[in-house]
């Protein structure tokens, strides 16, 4: 069901958002965060959104307005916090490129920066659980689910189709993978 492909979407986004926190918690102990796991995260925040997640919750949106408008305007504006998000994440991106490249940044405001992403993603994906998917369920009809499901299985539309969705399971896994090199490398059990 698509409500339950955007659910394990926000499962698979809430673990990367735990690898960049755990990369945070170093650099706010005046540690040296893992930047390469860093960028991975970056780069899968600025790519895999777009391209797969809301899209798909576009079309349930635009799909909610036309059966319950009421409903749809207590959410508000989906694309709206889409984008600030987009921005939140440019921010997060121009202050880790700062720290690496020694510009003067304060170390706490970085750390509100990225800190702030984490927590707007979080409360973002919370409310659509809350508020978003349940209304969709109640107002849109088997019909809407048809149509939704038919243009996910249509691979001419690259977007939505599983084969991408299969090569951002294959960097997700990646992400972890560094994770877990850089989490046992700073092990103090690590071999040298
Ligand atoms: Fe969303
Ligand atoms: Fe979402």
């Amino acid at each position: 069901m698509v409500i339950d492909i955007l659910r394990e979407e926000h499962r698979n986004n809430e673990t990367l958002l735990l690898v960049l926190e755990r990369e945070l918690c170093l650099f706010a102990r005046g540690e040296r965060p893992d930047y390469e796991v860093v960028h991975a995260v970056i780069a899968y925040f600025q790519v895999y959104p777009n391209a797969c997640h809301h899209p798909l919750e576009d079309i349930v949106f635009e799909k909610l307005k036309a059966r319950d408008s009421a409903a749809a305007a207590r959410i508000g504006d989906l694309a709206a916090d889409h984008r600030r998000g987009a921005e939140r994440l440019r921010r997060v991106a121009q202050a880790v490129e700062s720290v690496l490249a020694d510009r003067e940044l304060l170390r706490q405001t970085v750390n509100d920066i990225i800190r702030d992403f984490i927590e707007q993603e979080r409360r973002h994906m919370a409310m659509e659980e809350r508020d978003f998917f349940p209304a969709a369920v109640k107002a849109l009809q088997p019909q809407d689910w048809a149509e939704i499901a038919a243009r996910l299985t249509d691979r001419r539309d690259p977007l939505l189709s599983d084969v991408v969705e299969e090569r951002f399971e294959v960097v997700r896994s990646h992400i972890l993978q560094l994770e877990q090199e850089a989490e046992a490398e700073r092990s103090p059990h690590a071999a040298f």
